[in-house]
């Protein structure tokens, strides 16, 4: 329900630091939350992992519920994200893939032909019971901390259908994309219409954001990336506009992008440490004519650096962050599972104090 309906008067939740910011709005502190948050860093969610595959894990209300609780509880962090993985909905609709420890996420039988489409049809509701009530059962834990809701973008999504698994140049997807152009978009928009059902599921349960990951975007050249991935990306948040959420979207390696992804309609700009904010919020104004709220950008490897390498780039990143009218912070891309949980702590303290308004 969007926060400006008549009949709803805004919520502690909807005042957190969290969704001011996401909104463009003055709050409490700079948020902070990290990307990848919830996984193999913790040795409690290495714990609970213990003897259950990935794809189950997803699927069990119990583990989702407190695996996505344990990095708030830890580090209290400004916002808790959905425990899934952007294959999901694909499981859930009967494609036929695991996700393999230190791999990611594998397709028995890849995409390569019109016939092949059948296989990906949007997610029912009845589809994915485990996500609406692993999502309610969160809100009302989670109290005044917003849960981010998240899907992957019609892109990367496609990649891994295409491809058959994880892939460092995506050249299949890319040959099929300039090969079959009537094939690709039929695809994408086929992964479209997955991730507004899966989104509107989280939405529709309780979530109070939604990210869509299209981690590799940046794959593409903004040519590319305007013709055959943009329109997807754009109908995906246009459908979600009614919801009134603030919707994020992120991809690595993306410099060249962000004004293109801001233009398909993303409210916040994700944006990886190759880019200083001050120049994304340039990037994000001079395509959409103002400028938006933005997130990131600590360079994940920098964890291991020590805190003297890690807290200047912490001032150096809240210092740019001031260029945007709302400054998310976090990490460029996902918290590495060698990362020591103890730093992202004293990183999350030190952005909640060092921005304290
Ligand atoms: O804490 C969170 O961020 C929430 C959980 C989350 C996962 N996947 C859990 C996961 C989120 C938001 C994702 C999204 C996702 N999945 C993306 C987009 C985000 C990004 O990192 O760019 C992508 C590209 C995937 C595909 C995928 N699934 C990859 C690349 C991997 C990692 C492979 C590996 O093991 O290193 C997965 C598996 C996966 N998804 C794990 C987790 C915690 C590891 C599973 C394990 O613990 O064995």
């Amino acid at each position: 329900m969007p926060f400006t309906s008549p009949d709803r008067s805004p919520t502690a939740t909807d005042r957190s630091a969290f969704l001011l910011a996401a909104r463009g709005e003055p709050g409490p502190h700079t948020p902070v939350w990290f990307m990848r948050q919830a996984g193999r860093s913790l040795p409690e969610y290495r714990a609970i992992r213990e003897g259950t595959t990935m794809l189950e894990s997803c699927m069990r209300p119990d583990l989702v519920v407190e695996i996505t609780l344990q990095p708030v509880r830890r580090y209290g962090v400004d916002a808790a994200i959905f425990f899934s993985d952007i294959v999901m909905p694909l499981k859930a609709v009967g494609v036929d893939l695991e996700i393999k420890p230190g791999v990611g996420p594998v397709v028995a039988s890849p995409v390569r032909s019109a016939d092949d489409l059948t296989a990906v049809r949007p997610v029912e509701p009845s589809d994915v019971p485990y996500i609406a009530d692993s999502v309610k059962q969160l809100v009302g834990e989670l109290g005044t901390t917003p849960l981010i809701g998240f899907a992957g973008a019609p892109f990367t999504v496609a990649s891994y259908l295409v491809e058959g698994g994880p892939s460092k140049d995506h050249a299949k997807t890319k040959a099929l994309m300039h090969g079959d152009p009537k094939l690709w978009h039929a695809l994408a928009d086929r992964l479209a219409d997955v991730a507004i059902a899966y989104l509107a599921v989280q939405i529709e349960s309780g979530a109070s954001a939604i990210q869509l990951f299209d981690s590799w975007a940046g794959a593409l050249s903004p040519r590319d990336y305007a013709e055959y991935v943009q329109p997807h990306s754009a109908k995906v948040f246009a459908a979600l506009e009614q919801y009134g959420v603030p919707r994020l979207h992120f991809g690595v390696n993306t410099g060249e992008l962000l004004g293109l992804m801001s233009e398909a309609g993303a409210d916040v700009v994700g944006v990886d440490w190759r880019v200083p904010l001050d120049e994304a919020v340039r990037r994000i104004s001079a395509a959409s004519g103002t400028p938006k709220p933005v997130q990131g950008n600590l360079d994940p490897a920098l964890l291991s650096a020590g805190w003297e390498a890690i807290e200047p780039e912490i001032d150096r990143i809240l210092a740019e962050g001031q260029a945007a009218p709302g400054h998310i912070f976090n990490l460029g891309h996902g918290v590495p599972p060698t990362a020591d949980p103890e730093v992202l702590h004293r990183v999350v303290r030190a952005v909640q104090q060092k921005s304290a308004r």
